[in-house]
């Protein structure tokens, strides 16, 4: 992390002095004349040494106090005219040292490290405050009835998640017959079953090396490669899953096999929300609504977000009908559109990057603007962004 060095000072005559010094030590420096040029800089940095010197207007002792109490990432060193020193005072404004500004240069360096030191603590204590608190959240997209576009969802709302600069994984639970790694053109070098075998049983238990990299920007855990395989995956490897990459990811989409079997119950007792997906046609109603009252029996009724994909006027069937049969209103739906679900599909590209004008896209794109609450922003607004999203997905916990 590359440290700021800003000094404070009316007279130019010290600050350049000061500048002069940071350049000998091949450091630079900003010089500001007045306070709040100083701070609007500092509301912006991250990891600054701030010099004071001599000032005339404003007392330095309230500035140090103020700098320290408002940019906790700062350490102040108050260069003063000699009979301005007050070490008591310095140190209840939080100042990590006062020098006399005619002191020798090898005390005002010695001075300068040790400010150094403090801001290098504070950025390791920030940072791994920050790693303690990462929280991620699981959104686990179900059914019990096959073919009503689980997989479809999943992805391509990883994809739209992803452009919110979210850091997102997607995890293939339907683990007999799963083709979240075939709709992000993706080779499976390794799967969730050779981490169960490899890296859990053996007691490391580590994830990173069964973890695809995509050219999306997604990262997967794939399905095992033979539908043999998945039963040697359990509940308890996925719940160890689910905790471990909550702390690296900020959303982790789970994909399930269209039954609810143990390992995607554990999945949707982790859950945060609970997408499940219900098409126009009587057989997935009726599984719609079992579904609904199964999650209901588990206590997760409250996280359930009910999407009617393939809607369309065809169908003989509305919106209205399907939310009077399962009792719950319909958060979102997705429109048909065989054409380009079909061709993203052959194509190994999720429609929300080969087609975003297509309603189909859109309508993904606004079910993920909906899951983290807001608009589109850039990587600047990362940390707002988050405060906000955590609006939501809080009001979708236990
Ligand atoms: N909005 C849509 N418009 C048109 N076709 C769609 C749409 N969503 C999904 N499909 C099609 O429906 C089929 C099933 O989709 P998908 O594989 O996503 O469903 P699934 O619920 O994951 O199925 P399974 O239960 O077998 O895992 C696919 O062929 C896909 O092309
Ligand atoms: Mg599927």
């Amino acid at each position: 992390m590359r440290m700021n060095y800003f000094i404070l000072s009316e007279k130019r005559m010290y600050s350049t002095a000061v500048k002069m010094m940071l350049v000998d030590l091949k450091k630079s420096s900003k010089i500001f004349d007045i306070v709040s040029d100083l701070k609007a800089d500092l509301a912006l940095a991250k990891g600054t040494v701030v010099i004071i010197g001599p000032n005339s207007s404003n007392n330095p002792y309230d500035i140090c106090q103020e700098i320290t109490r408002t940019f906790p990432l700062t350490a102040v060193l108050l260069l003063l005219n000699k009979d301005n020193i007050d070490y008591k005072k310095a140190m209840f404004a939080g100042a990590v040292d006062v020098l006399d500004i005619e002191s020798d240069e090898a005390e005002v360096i010695e001075s300068v490290t040790k400010a150094e030191k403090v801001v290098q603590l504070k950025l390791e204590g920030d940072s791994s405050r920050d790693d303690d608190e990462k929280e991620g959240k699981v959104i686990t997209v179900c059914s019990t009835k096959g073919g009503v576009g689980k997989t479809t969802i999943s992805v391509n709302t990883a994809v739209s998640l992803n452009k919110h600069n979210l850091k997102v994984a997607v995890i293939d639970l339907d683990l007999q017959f799963g083709d979240v790694a075939l709709l992000f053109d993706q080779q499976i070098n390794q799967s969730i079953y050779d981490w169960v075998k490899q890296s859990y049983e053996n007691g490391d238990k580590s994830i990173d090396r069964y973890v695809l990299h995509n050219k999306s920007g997604i990262d997967i855990i794939a399905a095992p490669t033979q539908p043999e395989f998945a039963e040697l995956v359990t509940g308890e490897h996925i719940a160890y899953l689910l905790e471990t990459m909550k702390k690296e990811y900020d959303i982790i989409i789970v994909d399930t096999p269209p039954a609810f079997v143990e390992t995607s119950l554990v999945a949707l007792e982790h859950s945060d929300i609970i997408i499940l997906v219900a098409t126009l046609d009587l057989p997935a109603l009726k599984n719609g609504k079992l579904a609904i009252e199964t999650l209901d029996l588990l206590g997760l009724k409250e996280k359930i977000k009910p999407i009617l994909n393939r809607d369309s006027d065809s169908e003989g069937m509305t919106k209205e009908v399907v939310e009077n049969v399962l009792g719950v209103k319909i958060e979102a739906t997705i429109p048909s559109d065989y054409r380009t679900v079909i061709s993203s599909i052959n194509k190994g590209e999720p429609f929300v990057t080969m087609a975003p004008r297509k309603p189909v896209a859109k309508a993904l794109m606004k079910l993920s603007e909906q899951l983290v609450n807001l608009k589109p922003v850039g990587t600047q607004a990362r940390k707002q962004e988050k405060k906000k999203r955590s609006f939501f997905l809080s009001k979708n916990k236990k």
